[in-house]
């Protein structure tokens, strides 16, 4: 075995060979965008515009529901969607301690104010008991992350929701075509939220956002929140705000390139799920690897790739989890591997979402899973997304394997290293 890269031997991933870049873009997406800017229907309250509409139609017969409202964002879209369900102030909404700070500040921004709740170890979603724990008569919704592509533990939290009457929200930004029970996410709930930022399973070439729904009250709303209030003209455009609303509108250009992308997106799903699962099956062989488990009657979309270390099964309980995770990262990435930290605390401790005088320890003491995850766990993202990555994860199998050969190297490392800082450090919360 050849030396570490660290070392002056050669990179396990060589630069430069294997592109997997993302997202792919085609000719026909670029003839999409192009025939929009020809068009001359730049915006989606342009006349005779049908590119919007288009992407909805074709997003909700995809998802499996009546209705689909295109939006300029996933931030957006769980903000719009909250509205739609009146939720405001004075009202709560439950939310997993680990995702992005997208799905606490929709919360904040509809003037709600976010109660978070743990998330299970194996699934990194949020755990059905301590969101149930969570509710007070003040809960609003329950917003239920399907993080990494992974769905939520949906029959658990429907019957904890459907108990009380409360509306479930899923965000979805990061789970397109993910499956639970054959269905799809954003079909789980009373509204479904995605992101079609470029770094998402179905990417637009800017910012935008879906909401899918059944139900005809709330799409009604929906067409509103993003359009000031207004209603949908049929003829001369009002100005009349019926209700409040924002600019959430999507651009035609950012729906005809995701619908462009839209007719690829199976046959990227299949690629993507052969080439993940090959890494993750060479990957669990090694000890102190923990890979994404894929519960029971679901399916996982692979946005991303959270690999788990366990310091126990490489004998490394002397230095704290954080710089075993700071060693590998640096000798991984000096390989080629461009492993990252996807969050590196959990919400409560953002100061955003936390409020004033909040100690440290209760954070840990009310979200231990969260916590050790973001410090326990190093990240793949995007590379992965393309078809044609399978040859890349191969490089990067290779890659951890050469590392493990030389764990001896990786122990006297992390012990020589300067003690990592954890997510208090980062948050500035003690
Ligand atoms: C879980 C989650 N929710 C919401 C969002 C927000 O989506 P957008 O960036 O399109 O506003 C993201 C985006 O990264 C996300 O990962």
């Amino acid at each position: 075995m050849s030396a570490l890269a660290m070392f002056g031997g050669p990179q396990a991933v060589t630069p430069g060979t294997i592109d997997g870049s993302w997202p792919v873009v085609t000719e026909l997406d670029e003839q999409a965008v192009l025939r929009v800017l020809r068009s001359g229907r730049l915006t989606s309250a342009s006349a005779g515009e049908t590119e919007v509409a288009a992407l909805e139609s074709a997003w909700s017969n995809l998802v499996g529901t009546d209705y689909c409202v295109a939006v300029s964002s996933g931030t957006a879209a769980l903000q719009a969607a909250l509205s739609a369900l009146d939720i405001g102030p004075g009202d709560e909404v439950v939310l997993p301690a680990l995702s992005m700070n997208a799905t606490a500040h929709a919360v904040l921004q509809v003037g709600a104010t976010p109660v978070f709740a743990d998330i299970e170890p194996d699934t990194y979603n949020l755990s059905v008991d301590r969101a149930r724990d969570a509710i007070t008569p003040r809960t609003g919704a329950l917003l239920p992350v399907h993080l990494h592509g992974l769905p939520a533990e949906m029959d658990g939290l429907s019957t904890v929701a459907n108990d009380r009457s409360i509306p479930i929200v899923e965000d979805a930004a990061q789970s397109h075509g993910a499956l639970h029970r054959g269905k799809a996410t954003g079909a789980l709930g009373t509204l479904g939220c995605f992101s079609l930022h470029p770094s998402k399973n179905l990417p637009s070439c800017g910012e935008g956002g879906l909401i899918t729904t059944d139900s005809p009250e709330l799409y009604d709303a929906l067409t509103k929140i993003r359009n000031f209030g207004e209603r949908v003209p049929t003829g001369a455009r009002g100005y009349v705000a019926l209700r409040s609303g924002s600019n959430f509108r999507m651009s035609p250009v950012m729906a005809a390139f995701a619908r462009s992308q839209l007719e690829r997106m199976p046959w990227y799903m299949k690629h993507r799920e052969q080439s993940v699962t090959g890494l993750l099956a060479r990957l669990a062989e090694l000890p102190g690897l923990r890979v994404p488990l894929v519960a029971k009657n679901s399916t996982h979309a692979w946005h991303i790739v959270r690999i788990g270390l366990v310091p126990e099964e490489l004998e490394l309980t002397d230095v704290s989890v954080s710089t075993l995770r700071a060693t590998l990262h640096r000798i991984l990435r000096a390989e080629g591997v461009p492993v990252s930290r996807y969050q590196t605390a959990p919400l409560p401790a953002h100061p955003a979402f936390r409020a004033p005088g909040t100690r440290a320890a209760r954070i840990a003491a009310e979200f231990p899973v969260s916590c050790a995850t973001v410090e326990a766990s190093l990240c793949l993202q995007r590379r992965h997304l393309a078809p044609d990555s399978g040859p890349l994860l191969a490089a990067y199998a290779d890659a951890f394997e050469k590392v493990w050969a030389h764990l001896g190297v990786v122990r006297r490392m992390a012990r020589s290293r300067p003690p990592e800082g954890d997510w208090r450090d980062i948050m500035e919360v003690d």
